[in-house]
């Protein structure tokens, strides 16, 4: 049988032994009919033990809380202010070449719907402006030191997202600052870095709800000769916000393990829908900070866009005319938009991409998210009067070579697969419950959840590996290695493979279920680097492994 379709009709039956449909009525309301009836238990023969359903109790979200948390409706949010500039992190040092901060991570009360307050975890003096982590400017050859300063009531990490740091400064799960605490992350910036990364925790099976309370922060190392310096920036660090009723920020329920949580708000800069004015071409570092959700950024038909640079920094060649561009969780981008040249309004938006969610019952996807909008963009041309600015993208913007074995080498070969699975015994066992997660939910690599003590894969510094990266699961999966930025080669599905048209460095690259991502990679560091699924939710679910570099 469909590996899915059990999977789906187990936490079909589970979920429904919670009484818990108002919590997946907001994500499924058209698969409500099918839950009250789960009669139709074929394929769960093998379930010994469905009658013993107390055990289950444990999967509720939070042990004593109803699994069904009403959610504030789509506009409790105010929309259409300007987009905010982000905070930035001071730099304390006035040495050229040093980057010296604090930052603290801490709980901050900021009221964002009308009357009601929400207790975030921010990072930052976040008393005002952006509920998002301070913007951590650098640039190629910086010495960074950061003093983390944890005020939470939990164990965390600060991990530079994409950036080759140390691992033993990389905010690795098994190094965690305990509440109170404090620890300084030291790292130099290399030269031929300069990109749009970002920094969130990275504690073990607590990332999810970190980063889903505030932590996230975008950085941006920049280079001495940028070929796009005068083209003025706009950042837009993309975050997702679930918000209870009474303004709390709610917890994760069921389907937001499985599917990883959505928000009924995605924010810009902190805001919903804010506005936008474009009076000149414009640069834009685009960042997805969601904790799983996917962006297929478009401004409509009508406003193609060139896309220069990803995770890792400037494309090779400009990729010009685009009206659509996917961003996984965890990826960034860099874009010029132009102001054209007549007035006009627009609507940034993310549009209609189906990621394959599981629904509850009979095996079936979730339908696609509908398109949403996630800013308003004026097009407001400046005149010949206006500051000129440059219009043409230089051909080149900078080089970038295919990263090769040496000659005459062949590169080691690393393989990765992506599976899910359903622990029956876990799920059945009375009082199991790991971390409030819903035991039973498996979502793997190589077989395997994640296991600080096991060494999934080694790797020698400095060579050239191949790696492929499968999924073998029904819903797509965004992969995430740290410590470098790798090259995607070419992706396989059904057999048919596709040559990637273009040079890249990322760091995170999307892998759709039946497919197969090869990525060629190098790690200049020993020590240990995790990979894993972007998708929080699975990484606290154990969709983590850990690479050994020697
Ligand atoms: Cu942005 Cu290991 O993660
Ligand atoms: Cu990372
Ligand atoms: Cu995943």
């Amino acid at each position: 049988m469909i590996r899915r379709q059990f999977l789906a009709r187990a936490l079909g039956v589970v979920v429904a032994s919670l009484g818990a449909r108002g919590a997946f009525a907001q994500h499924a309301g058209h698969d409500m009919h099918d839950m009250s009836d789960m009669s139709g238990m074929e394929g769960m023969d093998d379930m010994h033990g469905m009658h013993d359903m107390r055990g289950m109790q444990h999967m509720a979200p939070h042990a004593g809380q109803p699994a069904g948390v009403a959610l504030a409706p789509q506009n409790a949010l105010p929309s259409g202010a300007p987009l905010a500039a982000l905070r930035r992190l001071a730099n304390e040092s006035s040495d050229p070449g040093t980057f010296r901060a604090t930052l603290v991570a801490q709980p901050q009360r900021r009221q964002l719907m009308p009357g009601k307050e929400t207790s975030f975890w921010l990072y930052g003096d976040a008393a005002q402006g952006p509920i998002v982590g301070p913007l951590i400017e650098l640039r190629e050859e910086d010495t960074v030191e950061i003093r983390f300063v944890n005020r939470l009531p939990e164990p965390s990490t600060v991990h530079w997202h994409g950036l080759p740091v140390p691992p033993d400064q990389d905010g690795n799960p098994t190094d965690p600052v305990a509440p109170g605490a404090s620890r300084v992350y030291r790292f130099t910036v290399p030269r031929g870095s300069a990109g749009t990364y970002w920094y969130h925790p990275h504690p073990h099976m607590q990332s999810s709800e970190q980063v889903y309370r505030g932590l996230a922060g975008p950085i941006i190392v920049r280079a001495a000769d940028d070929p796009l310096v005068a083209w003025p920036e706009r950042h837009l660090f993309f975050t997702d916000l679930k918000l209870a009723a009474d303004g709390s920020v709610a917890p994760n329920d069921m389907m937001d393990w499985m599917n990883g949580r959505e928000g009924q708000f995605v924010l810009v800069n902190g805001a919903r829908r804010p506005g936008i004015v474009v009076t000149r071409d414009e640069r834009w570092r685009v960042w997805n900070a969601c904790n799983a959700r996917y962006l297929r950024l478009s401004l409509g038909a009508n406003y193609p866009f060139a896309q220069v640079g990803t995770d890792g920094g400037l494309l090779g060649v400009a990729r010009d005319g685009l009206t659509e561009l996917l961003l996984a969780p965890g990826e960034r981008a860099e874009i010029v938009v132009r102001a054209g040249q007549w007035p006009s309004q627009a609507m940034l938006s993310a549009a209609v991409y189906d990621r394959r969610k599981m629904a509850m019952t009979h095996g079936s996807s979730l339908p696609p998210d509908p398109l949403r909008v996630l800013a308003d963009v004026r097009f407001a041309p400046a005149g010949a009067s206006a500051v000129p600015t440059p219009h043409v993208l230089p051909s080149t913007l900078r080089p970038i070579e295919a990263l090769q074995p040496p000659a005459g080498s062949v590169a080691p070969q690393k393989s990765v697969v992506f599976s899910e699975a359903m622990d029956m015994e876990a799920m059945h066992r009375p009082g199991a419950t790991m971390h409030e997660m819903p035991a039973g939910m498996k979502f793997m690599i190589n077989g395997a959840t994640f296991d600080a003590s096991r060494i999934a894969l080694t790797s020698r510094r400095g060579d050239v590996e191949h790696w492929s990266i499968e999924n073998r699961t029904d819903m797509d999966h965004p992969f995430h290695l740290h410590g470098t930025q790798f090259q995607v080669i070419e992706r396989e599905q059904d057999g048919k493979k596709m040559k990637e048209p273009y040079l890249a460095w990322r760091d995170t690259v999307n892998v759709q279920p039946g497919e197969t991502v090869r990525i060629a990679t190098v790690q200049a560091i020993p020590g240990e680097r995790m990979f894993h699924c972007h998708i929080l939710e699975h990484e606290d679910l154990g969709m983590m492994a850990t690479l050994k570099v020697v």
